[in-house]
């Protein structure tokens, strides 16, 4: 069995190529332009590296040769990013993306599994966030994720390409990059712990989030490649739970044994306030079923930032 990862040497795509080794899946494939990934997260693992972007669409289709699932992770991040700089993100997260589903689909790729954004929800009343509910994007990342799940359900009703949308509620874990302004917060909350030094936190703090340990996603989208009757469909991925800026930062500080005042600067523009899945449709459909709890999945990862930082 073959299975590409596109953005398969980031630290979610690296994550998933364990676990499908680990799974048995016996040739894994990281088909990445290491923008924001990295070489070293596949140091040692037995994941393949083609290094190609997806918006050359024959180096893609080279690399989908006899695959039998394609997990597409490969995207430009960071709704602050979009924002800046709306271009290259359109371009690599819609444009990127319809090569990669085309592809899948002239590859004759038995299922593609995509990583949609819970960020297409936008702000709504109402919590938690149930994929029946009107989508609202806020920025140019969350309209761009948006319309990947769309084409990957086109894609099924028009073209006959197996395709599932998962969307990913605030992925965080090992090897999770802290070395950009626009790199997840729980990442830069763990370096400034390890350095010492102050976090910045956008606002009030009060913000909230459904912070998704790695590995569960890992096992939930190897799910979402054998579920039956999915086809077309988009599911959230998220544990169920929401905490504020504020408790996370309090919950860190006492996972490190260590006190630091977190700086408070101007809200971010285009920012969700409350953010939180309701799992019920993945428990039944994909068989979700998350192992770790936050502080779990905190912990496991603060150990591997002090190992890997220090
Ligand atoms: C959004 C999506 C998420 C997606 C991610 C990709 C939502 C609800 N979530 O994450 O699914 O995977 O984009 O990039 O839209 N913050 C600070 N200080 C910092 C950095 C961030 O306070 O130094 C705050 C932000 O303002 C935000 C929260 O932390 O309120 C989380 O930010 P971030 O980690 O960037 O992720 P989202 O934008 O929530």
């Amino acid at each position: 069995m073959k299975a590409v990862i596109t953005g398969g040497a980031g630290f979610i795509g690296s994550a998933l190529g364990r676990h499908l080794l680990e799974q048995g899946v016996e040739q894994v494939v990281a088909f990445d332009n290491l923008n924001s990934g990295h070489k070293k997260n596949l140091d040692g693992t037995g994941i393949a590296l083609v290094e190609g972007d997806i918006r050359d669409y024959d180096a893609v289709l080279r690399a989908f040769a006899g695959a039998d699932f394609v997990f597409h992770l490969a995207a430009i991040p960071s709704v602050p990013r979009s924002i800046k700089e709306p271009l290259p993100s359109h371009d690599v997260n819609i444009n990127g993306s319809f090569n990669v589903f085309r592809a899948a689909q002239h590859a004759g790729v038995k299922r593609v599994v995509y990583a949609a954004s819970s960020s297409a929800y936008g702000d709504t009343e109402v919590l938690p966030k149930v994929e029946t509910m009107q989508t609202n994007p806020k920025s140019p990342y969350a309209a761009q994720k948006l319309m990947g799940e769309q084409y990957a359900s086109v894609f099924s009703s028009c073209f006959g390409l197996e395709t599932v949308s998962l969307r990913f509620f605030n992925v965080f874990g090992p090897r999770q990059d802290p070395g950009s302004a626009y790199s997840g917060v729980l990442s830069l909350f763990m370096k400034a712990l390890i350095e010492g030094t102050s976090p910045t936190i956008f606002g009030d703090g009060e913000q909230s989030r459904d912070f998704t340990f790695v590995e569960d996603v890992a096992a939930l989208v190897w799910k979402a490649a054998h579920a039956k009757d999915v086809s077309g469909r988009v599911f959230n991925a998220g544990n169920g739970n929401r905490y504020t800026l504020n408790e996370t930062w309090k919950l860190l500080q006492g996972i490190a044994g260590r006190e630091l005042t977190a700086n408070y600067g101007p809200p971010r523009a285009g920012d969700v306030k409350h953010s939180q899945a309701d799992t019920a449709l993945a428990v039944q459909y994909l068989g979700h079923a998350p192992q770790f709890t936050f502080e779990e999945g905190l912990r496991r990862t603060f150990q591997w930032y002090k190992a890997s930082l220090a």
